[in-house]
C-alpha cells in the first residue's frame, strides 16, 4: 500500500471540515436560488448513468478543503497503485485491479490466469446451457443452485435479481444461511433429477456453503441420485479443497487468489449471472464496469477530481468527518435493484469497517457508515418518517431508471415521481409558520394550529444524490457498481484504512465453532460466561 506521505492528514485538517460542517448554514434550496446553473455544475454523466449529486451540502471551499484532504492522503499514488496491480491489500499481500477483470470484456486482457478463468467459465456455461452436461439420469439442467455467502452469493444473486433470464436458461436459485430452513424450502420446488449445485466459495472453507453443499448431495441421495457427481461444480482460489470434498477436477473453475470476495462478481463467481442472462450479457456487465475505470484512469491523467465516483467518496468522507453521520441509506426506485441495498451493505460495511490505517496504526478519524435500505416506496411507508422528522442527518442515494420494461405503464411514471418528491421534500422541508397559515386557512384556530404545526413541520435541509440509469441493463448494473466501489475506496484511501481485508469477521468463525462443539457435546467449559452458558443449557433443554 502507498504510505501516506510522512505527515498524513493532519488533526487540523480533520478539525477544518468540522469547522467548515459548523460553518454551513446555508440551505440547501438557498443553494440553487443563488445558482441557476447548480444542477448543471454539479452532475455527471458516466455511459448509462446521470448522477446529479447537486442536492449536498456543497460549494467551492468545501470541495477545496476535501480535495486538499485527498491530496495529503495520497488518493491519485493509491489509485495508481490499484491500476498497476500493485498489493494494495497490504494484509494479505494481495492486489485489487478489479479494472483488470472487466477489461476482458472488450479482449484487453493480457493476463493467462483471467483470460484461462473466463474462458473456461464460458466454456462450462455453453455445455450446461447446449445440455452438452447432463445431470446424473441423463437430463439437461432446468434449474441450477449457487450455493455460497456474502460475496460469493449477493453479487450473482442482484444481477440475476435484476437482469432478465435469457431464453432457454436454467431456473437459477440462491442457498446461502446455514439455516436448514432455507435448503429445506428450497429442496422443495427442485426437480431432483435436473438440478445442478453451483458450490461457490472462494475460500472453500465456509461453514455454510459446505453444510449446504453437503446438505444439497445428501437430498439427492434421499431422492435415488445416489452418484451425484455429474450435479455439483465449484467455483473457487482453492481446487485442491473443492476437490478433497467431492467435486469433480474438470468441474472446478479457479477464480485468481487476489479477487476480493464483496468484488467477486466480476470474476467467475459471477458465472450464475452468464447462465442466467446469457454470455453476452456478462460481457455488457463487465463493460459497464470498464466504462467507470476508464473514466477514473483518464482523471488520474487530468483530474483526479473530475471523476464522479472519486466526487461521490469526498462526499462521503465531508458527512462522516464533517458532520459526524453514522449512517447512510440506500433507496432503489426500482424493483430489479431490490438487491441493491444487501449488496453495498457487504461492499461498504465489510471494507469500511475498520479502526486502523492501513499501517497498523489507530485511526485518527471515524470511519465508515452503516448502510441500509429498501426498495421504492415501501421504505416512504416505514423509515422515511426518520429520514424526514429524526433527529440525525442520513444522507440518502435515490437510484431510479428512466425506462421500465414493465407491461403496467401508469406506474412507472408515478414511481419516478415519488422518488423525485422525496428527495425535494428531505431537501426543502416546511417551516411551522407555514404550515400553521395553512392550516388556519382551513378553519382551524390559531392556537391549535400552531400546536400542530410543530408536529407538522420538516426541517429539511437534508442532502441526497440521485442516479439515474438509462434503464436496468447489464451494463447499467455492471456501471453502477464499478461507480460505488471507486467511491469506496476514494472514502477508505482518504481514511488511510485497507478497505480489501475483513480480519473482523474471522474471531466469530473460530468461537462459533467451539460453541457449537459445547452445543453439541453438553460440555460446556468453566471458563464461559454465566450469559452464554445458561442460554447453552436452555439451548440443549
Ligand atoms: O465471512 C465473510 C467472508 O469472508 C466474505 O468476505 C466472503 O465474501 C464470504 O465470507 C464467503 O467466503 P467464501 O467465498 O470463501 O466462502
Amino acid at each position: 500500500m502507498v504510505g501516506g506521505n510522512k505527515e498524513g492528514i493532519q488533526t487540523e485538517q480533520w478539525q477544518r471540515l468540522r469547522d467548515l460542517a459548523h460553518e454551513c448554514t446555508t440551505p440547501l434550496q438557498q443553494r440553487f436560488v443563488s445558482d441557476p446553473s447548480r444542477a448543471e455544475r454539479l452532475s455527471a454523466t458516466l455511459g448509462p448513468l446521470y448522477l446529479d449529486y447537486s442536492k449536498h451540502h456543497l460549494d467551492s471551499d468545501i470541495l477545496a478543503a476535501l480535495q486538499q484532504l485527498a491530496d495529503s492522503a495520497q488518493l491519485a499514488e493509491k489509485f495508481q497503485a490499484v491500476f498497476d496491480g500493485e498489493a494494495v491489500n497490504n494484509t494479505e499481500s494481495r492486489a485489487a485491479n478489479y479494472a483488470s477483470l472487466r477489461s476482458w470484456a472488450d479482449d484487453n486482457c493480457a493476463e493467462t490466469e483471467i483470460n484461462t478463468m473466463y474462458q473456461t467459465m464460458l466454456a462450462m456455461t455453453d455445455s450446461i446451457t447446449g445440455a452438452d452436461w447432463r445431470s446424473a439420469t441423463g437430463k439437461a439442467f432446468t434449474d441450477v443452485v449457487n450455493i455460497g455467502i456474502g460475496g460469493s452469493d449477493f453479487g450473482p444473486r442482484l444481477c440475476c435479481d435484476a437482469l432478465p433470464k435469457a431464453g432457454g436458461a436454467p431456473r437459477l436459485h440462491f442457498l446461502a444461511n446455514i439455516d436448514p430452513g432455507c435448503a429445506s424450502k428450497l429442496f422443495e420446488i427442485l426437480p431432483a433429477d435436473s438440478t445442478l449445485f453451483i458450490v461457490a466459495s472462494k475460500s472453500f472453507g465456509t461453514q455454510e456453503t459446505r453444510a449446504n453443499a453437503q446438505a444439497a448431495r445428501a437430498w439427492l441421495a434421499q431422492q435415488g441420485i445416489a452418484d451425484s457427481d455429474a450435479q455439483f461444480m465449484a467455483i473457487t482460489s482453492k481446487p485442491s479443497a473443492a476437490e478433497a470434498f467431492g467435486i469433480a477436477q474438470d468441474k472446478i473453475l479457479q477464480v485468481p487468489e487476489w479477487v476480493g470476495g464483496r468484488f467477486s462478481v466480476w470474476s467467475g463467481f459471477g458465472m450464475a449471472l452468464a447462465l442466467h442472462a446469457g454470455p453476452e450479457a456478462f460481457r455488457a456487465f463487465l463493460r459497464g464496469g470498464a466504462l467507470v475505470d476508464k473514466q477514473l484512469r483518464q482523471a488520474l491523467n487530468t483530474n483526479l477530481y473530475q471523476a464522479a465516483p472519486v466526487t461521490l467518496g469526498l462526499l462521503d468522507v465531508w458527512y462522516r468527518n464533517g458532520w459526524g453521520v453514522s449512517s447512510q441509506v440506500i433507496l432503489p426506485y426500482e424493483h430489479r435493484l431490490q438487491l441493491l441495498p444487501t449488496y453495498l451493505q457487504q461492499l461498504f460495511m465489510e471494507s469500511a469497517g475498520k479502526s486502523v490505517t492501513a499501517d497498523g496504526l489507530p485511526l485518527r478519524c471515524t470511519s465508515g457508515t452503516v448502510i441500509w435500505g429498501t426498495e421504492g416506496t415501501n421504505g416512504q411507508h416505514s423509515f422515511h418518517q426518520l429520514l424526514h422528522q429524526g433527529s440525525d442527518m442520513i444522507p440518502c442515494d435515490f437510484i431510479a431508471a428512466r425506462h421500465s420494461d414493465t407491461p403496467l405503464p401508469g406506474q412507472h411514471p408515478a414511481l419516478l415521481a415519488n422518488c423525485l418528491a422525496q428527495s425535494l421534500v428531505l431537501m426543502k422541508g416546511q417551516s411551522a409558520e407555514e404550515v400553521s397559515a395553512q392550516l388556519q386557512k382551513d378553519g382551524m384556530d390559531a392556537n391549535n394550529a400552531d400546536l400542530l404545526a410543530r408536529h407538522k413541520a420538516m426541517p429539511g435541509n437534508k442532502p441526497s444524490t440521485t442516479i439515474l440509469l438509462d434503464g436496468v441493463t447489464a451494463e447499467s448494473l455492471g456501471a453502477l457498481i464499478a461507480l460505488y466501489e471507486y467511491r469506496l475506496m476514494t472514502a477508505s484511501f482518504i481514511w488511510n484504512i485497507n478497505p480489501f481485508d475483513q480480519w473482523g469477521v474471522e474471531l466469530g468463525k473460530v468461537v462459533g465453532t467451539g460453541v457449537l462443539q459445547a452445543l453439541e457435546s453438553g460440555d460446556t467449559p468453566p471458563d464461559m460466561d454465566s450469559s452464554t452458558a445458561t442460554l447453552l443449557a436452555k439451548l440443549r433443554g
